[in-house]
């Protein structure tokens, strides 16, 4: 049984049929953002029933979901903040500003706040070296870049989807 061909079987047969039957792997990201666009992350099922589709294994599959950023095989928050502290970006301050945002959300990079709203994550180069502080944040909405950031204007930012969240 193929939960992910069960759910979105018409979809699923639209992606393969844009790879020839000897490079159906190539379909691998395709159905991985299937997979991962309801709840966020990408289940062991998930990558086991992508490894069935394109008759490749599950740790390929597994490979792929943790070598993106853009990936995930845990479940996070509804908002996903990806700040960059690779080197060019801490020389600007951005271990600093990690460290103050997660002190202001009680968290440790890689955890969720209480209230499921956020998840911070210390992550690489995001090609805006000049820009740091900056993060990323991706959600359900999509994806969207905050750069030159500080503590105050982050939390700002996660304010309002907790005024949004509260509202309904
Ligand atoms: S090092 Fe942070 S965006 Fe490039």
């Amino acid at each position: 049984m193929n939960h992910l061909r069960d759910q979105y079987g018409k979809e699923i047969e639209d992606v393969l049929a844009r790879y020839p039957e000897t490079q159906k792997r190539a379909a691998v990201m395709p159905l991985l953002y299937i997979a991962q666009r309801e709840d966020g992350y990408v289940s062991t099922q998930d990558m086991d029933d992508i490894a069935e589709l394109l008759a490749i294994s599950t740790t390929d599959v597994a490979s792929i979901v943790g070598f993106y950023t853009l990936y995930h095989d845990e479940q996070a928050g509804r908002y996903r903040i990806q700040v960059c502290n690779d080197l060019p970006c801490a020389l600007r301050g951005a271990d600093d500003f990690l460290d103050g945002l997660c002190d202001h959300l009680g968290v440790k990079p890689g955890e969720t706040t209480p209230d499921g709203v956020v998840t911070v994550e210390a992550v690489m180069c995001l090609a805006a070296c000049d820009k740091a502080p900056m993060f990323q944040v991706q959600s359900y909405d999509g994806i969207a870049y905050h750069e030159v950031q500080t503590v105050k204007s982050a939390v700002k930012l996660v304010d309002g989807w907790r005024k949004e969240k509260a509202s309904g």
